[in-house]
C-alpha cells in the first residue's frame, strides 16, 4: 500500500525547522512535531533524561509506557524482540500509517520507555514531516527512535494543530514543528500482538474493519473501559475537555438540556450535521457542529472540543453518535471524555 502522504516538505523554510529539531532530538531535547493523527512530544527513546523531560512536561506518571516513533519498517528489529508473522503483515499493509504494534522489548530497550514491561509499542507515522523528522534524526544518531506521547498535559485533549501545543505546552519544549492539522485528528490504533491473538488495545484512526482484512479475527471489546495504569488511553477517564461533558441520544439529549436550563446552567449543544435540526422541543442552544461521517467527525472532534472549553459553558451535551463499529474510536473517546463528569446530576 502506498503511504497516504508523500513528502511534501521540500520547501527550504520547513527542511531547515526540520533538520533543527532533528539536530536538538540528537542532543537530548524535546520537540513537538505533527504526526497523520495528533501531535506528539519527541524525545530520543535512548536518552534517559530527554525522556523524563517529556514525562515532567506532560505530568504523565512514570509507569505508563510511551510509543516509540521510526523512521522506517525495518528499524522494529533494534526494539522488538521478536516479530511474529501477523506484526509482519501488518507493517507491510499499513506501516507508514496510524497503527501502533506492541511486541515484546529487546532487553536493551529502556524500561521508561517501556513503563517498566516488557513490552514495547511501535510506530511508523506516515506525516512527511514526521518522516523527514525521523530520517534526519536517525542520519544524526546513527539509528534510534523517538519517543513521543500525544503532546498534551496528561488526560487532556490531544493536539491536532500546532497552535494546539504552543498554547499548552509551548514554553516549555524547545521547538514546535508546524505541519498544519492532523489528518486523522485521533490518535493511532494500538493492537498487542503479545499473545496468540492479536487485540485492540485502544481504537483509534486505523479502523477494525482494515485490520480485519490483514488479520482475519481480532479480538476487540468495545464495550471495554478497563481501568490499566498501564495503558493511560484506557483509563476511564481521558481525552478530556475542561467543560463537564455528557453523551445522550436523542430524546434523551432534550430533556435532559430542559432540566440543566431550567438550573440556569450555560448549556451547549455539539452534534452532527442536520441530525438534531428541528428536533420538535430542543430549547434554542448554543449549538456546535460536527461532520456527519465518522471519518470527518474524528478529524475535528479534539479542535471542537478544545475550541467549546474558551467558552467556559457549565455543560456539554453531546449527541451520541451511532452505535457502530465504524464510530468505536470516536464514541470511546468521548466515553472517557465524560467519564470526567463524574455525576452528570451535580451542578
Ligand atoms: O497517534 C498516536 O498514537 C500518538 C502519536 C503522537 O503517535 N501518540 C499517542 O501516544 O497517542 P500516547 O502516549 O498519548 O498514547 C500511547 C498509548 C498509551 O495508552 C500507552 O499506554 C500505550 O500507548 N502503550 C505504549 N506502550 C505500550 C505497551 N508496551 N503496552 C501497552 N500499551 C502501551
Ligand atoms: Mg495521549
Amino acid at each position: 500500500m502506498s503511504p497516504p502522504y508523500r513528502s511534501t516538505s521540500r520547501s527550504p523554510h520547513l527542511s531547515k525547522a526540520v533538520a533543527v529539531a532533528a539536530e536538538r532530538l540528537a542532543e537530548g531535547g524535546v520537540v513537538a512535531f505533527p504526526t497523520e493523527t495528533v501531535y506528539g512530544l519527541g524525545a530520543d527513546a535512548e536518552q534517559a533524561e530527554a525522556v523524563r523531560r517529556v514525562f515532567d512536561i506532560k505530568g504523565r506518571p512514570a509507569d505508563h509506557p510511551v510509543i516509540v516513533h521510526l523512521a522506517e519498517a525495518a528499524h522494529a528489529r533494534d526494539w522488538a524482540a521478536d516479530i511474529p508473522e501477523n506484526a509482519r503483515r501488518l507493517m507491510a499493509r499499513f506501516w507508514p500509517g496510524p497503527l501502533t504494534l506492541v511486541l515484546p522489548a529487546r532487553a536493551e530497550v529502556s524500561r521508561l520507555v517501556t513503563g517498566g514491561q516488557d513490552s514495547v509499542a511501535l510506530r511508523v507515522p506516515a506525516h512527511p514531516m514526521a518522516r523527514a523528522l525521523l530520517h534526519a534524526f536517525t542520519a544524526a544518531r546513527g539509528g534510534g527512535g523517538l519517543a513521543a506521547p500525544s503532546a498534551n498535559r496528561f488526560g487532556a485533549l490531544s493536539p491536532t494543530q500546532a497552535w494546539h501545543v504552543r498554547a499548552s505546552l509551548g514554553a516549555r519544549v524547545d521547538q514546535v514543528l508546524d505541519g498544519g492539522p492532523c489528518r486523522y485528528g485521533l490518535e493511532s490504533t494500538i493492537v498487542s500482538l503479545l499473545a496468540e491473538r492479536p487485540r485492540v488495545l485502544r481504537p483509534g484512526a486505523l479502523s477494525v474493519s482494515a485490520l480485519r482484512e490483514v488479520l482475519g479475527e481480532v479480538d476487540c471489546d468495545p464495550g471495554e473501559h478497563m481501568e490499566t495504569p498501564r495503558a493511560p488511553g484506557r483509563l476511564a477517564a481521558h481525552y478530556a475537555p475542561s467543560t463537564p461533558l455528557e453523551v445522550h441520544a436523542g430524546e434523551q439529549l432534550v430533556r435532559r438540556a430542559e432540566t440543566l436550563l431550567a438550573r440556569n446552567l450555560r448549556v451547549a449543544v455539539l452534534r452532527r450535521n442536520r441530525s438534531l435540526r428541528g428536533k420538535p422541543g430542543l430549547p434554542p442552544l448554543p449549538e456546535f457542529l460536527l461532520p456527519t461521517r465518522p471519518e470527518t467527525y474524528a478529524r475535528g472532534l479534539y479542535a471542537r472540543l478544545r475550541e467549546l472549553d474558551g467558552f467556559a459553558f457549565d455543560r456539554l451535551l453531546v449527541e451520541a453518535p451511532p452505535d457502530d463499529e465504524a464510530w468505536w474510536a470516536v464514541n470511546d473517546r468521548l466515553a472517557r471524555a465524560a467519564a470526567r463528569t463524574r455525576d452528570p446530576e451535580r451542578v
